[in-house]
């Protein structure tokens, strides 16, 4: 048998003695049993190590997982946090340890508080609209490319201070990349163009140097921390991150989401009649299926974790999914709750690293929701349904997902 076409975890052990499963995130089989694929490896191994991409240790367990995402001492984020590595250029504060870390997540806290992510709010609501009204007036519309992309691309643009309507040079080649298999030639020349990213980005850099704006970047620019400023590297690499973070995830996220409730009508209904649902509703569509399944690290030290010994330099992969699935965290875990409570899902990581941009990603997926639930009556699938990538290894999301939409009276007058 050629075990890399075996889409479970339980193949036999060679001709790689030391592998306890052949567990490749990127294969097509995992794009539709994701969850078969981590319940199994979580069951026999919740420390295990696979012989895909060169080997590396997949946590699968909610305490593994959440163990190690809080040591980063033993587990450091000073590599690619994707396997196989991506050449995509060093994203800050992602790749980065203490002590340096907490300076750029410092920088950034201004960015997601609270009150910055009320000022965004009339935008994204307006971006919403926009979106979700043309869909309306045709009585259909395709979620991943017309709301799930341009609601967020231009919500990331604002944040940096960049126009709006750019979010397209940045979002296509994201999308291209997110969806390709690290290798062909798709994910080659995504990666050139997003190489050339850095261009664009010094060229704002540049002019925010000669002639300071109100802006992200311009802020960024400006961070003092004691005797610390931030180099060129440094300020492409932190708002590389934030285009990296602020696009795919978020639209992953809603495909995701639109493409269970097209499904669900009875899902749809209780939305619609207790809207109050919705945050704790979000949480837990966020916890079914994590956009990003999971991220890696690296091993500092040798140690043993679940007895097994996890030697320095090993590369571990930090399976939000599987966690996200665990029954010992979790009651009914293939379920889906709308008022789960307690929900410790790690969708957004957990610890040092975890998603600065969460309370904007919220708040996104809620508006985006609020408006299409109560825009229409109902909305399903049509025929041309769901269309899934190749591979969700970077990022678990829809190519496309297809409705058919019911306006309720007051949008179909107005
Ligand atoms: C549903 C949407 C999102 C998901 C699922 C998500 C997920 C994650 C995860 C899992 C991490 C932690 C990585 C780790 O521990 O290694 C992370 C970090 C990060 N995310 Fe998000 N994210 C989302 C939206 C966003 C948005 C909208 C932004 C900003 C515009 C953002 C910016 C960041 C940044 C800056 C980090 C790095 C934090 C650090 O390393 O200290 N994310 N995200």
């Amino acid at each position: 048998m050629n075990h890399r076409d075996d889409p479970v975890g339980t193949l036999p052990k060679k001709p790689n003695q030391t592998a306890d499963f052949h567990f490749d995130h990127h294969a097509e089989a995992f794009v539709h049993g994701h969850k078969d694929i981590n319940d199994e490896i979580r069951q026999q191994c919740p420390v295990g190590k696979t012989d895909a991409h060169g080997g590396f240790w997949v946590l699968s367990g909610h305490a593994e997982v959440t163990e190690a995402a809080r040591d980063d001492v033993r587990f450091s984020s000073e590599i690619s946090l994707l396997i196989p590595p991506s050449k995509i250029g060093r994203l800050l504060p992602l790749q980065a340890d203490p002590p340096r870390l907490q300076i750029y997540r410092l920088a950034l806290m201004p960015f997601f508080k609270p009150k910055a992510v009320a000022t965004m709010t009339p935008a994204i609501e307006a971006d919403t609209k926009t979106a979700i009204d043309a869909m309306l007036h045709r009585g259909r519309g395709e979620i991943v490319n017309d709301l799930g992309l341009p609601v967020p691309g231009r919500t990331t643009m604002r944040v940096l201070g960049l126009a709006p309507d750019r979010w397209e040079e940045f979002g296509r080649p994201i999308n291209q990349v997110t969806f390709a298999h690290p290798g062909s030639t798709t994910y080659a020349n995504a990666e050139q163009q997003i190489r050339a990213f850095d261009q664009k980005i010094t060229e704002e850099i540049d002019q925010r140097l000669a002639t300071p704006r109100e802006d992200g970047i311009s802020r960024l620019i400006a961070f003092r921390h004691n005797d610390v400023r931030f180099t060129r590297d440094e300020l492409i690499a932190l708002v590389r991150m934030i285009i990296f973070g602020g696009l795919d995830t978020v639209t992953g996220a809603i495909g995701n989401i639109v493409a269970i409730l097209a499904t669900r009508q009875d899902l749809q209904d209780r939305l619609r009649q207790t809207p109050d649902l919705l945050p704790s509703a979000i949480e837990e569509f966020l916890r079914f299926e994590a956009p990003i399944q999971g991220f890696a690290r690296k091993a500092t030290c040798s140690f043993s974790m679940g007895g097994r010994t996890i030697s320095k330099g090993d590369r571990v992969w930090l399976n939000w999914g599987a966690a996200n699935h665990d029954p010992s965290e979790f009651d009914e875990p293939a379920l889906i709750s709308l008022n789960r409570r307690p929900n410790r899902h790690l969708t957004f990581g957990i610890g040092g690293h975890v998603c600065s941009g969460a309370r904007l990603a919220r708040a996104e997926i809620r508006i985006m929701l609020e408006t299409l639930l109560s825009a229409t009556s109902r909305f399903d699938l049509t025929g041309e349904g769901i269309v899934y990538p190749r591979t969700i290894g970077q990022l678990l999301g829809k190519k496309a997902v297809h409705i058919r939409m019911t306006p309720t009276k007051d949008s179909a007058d107005g």
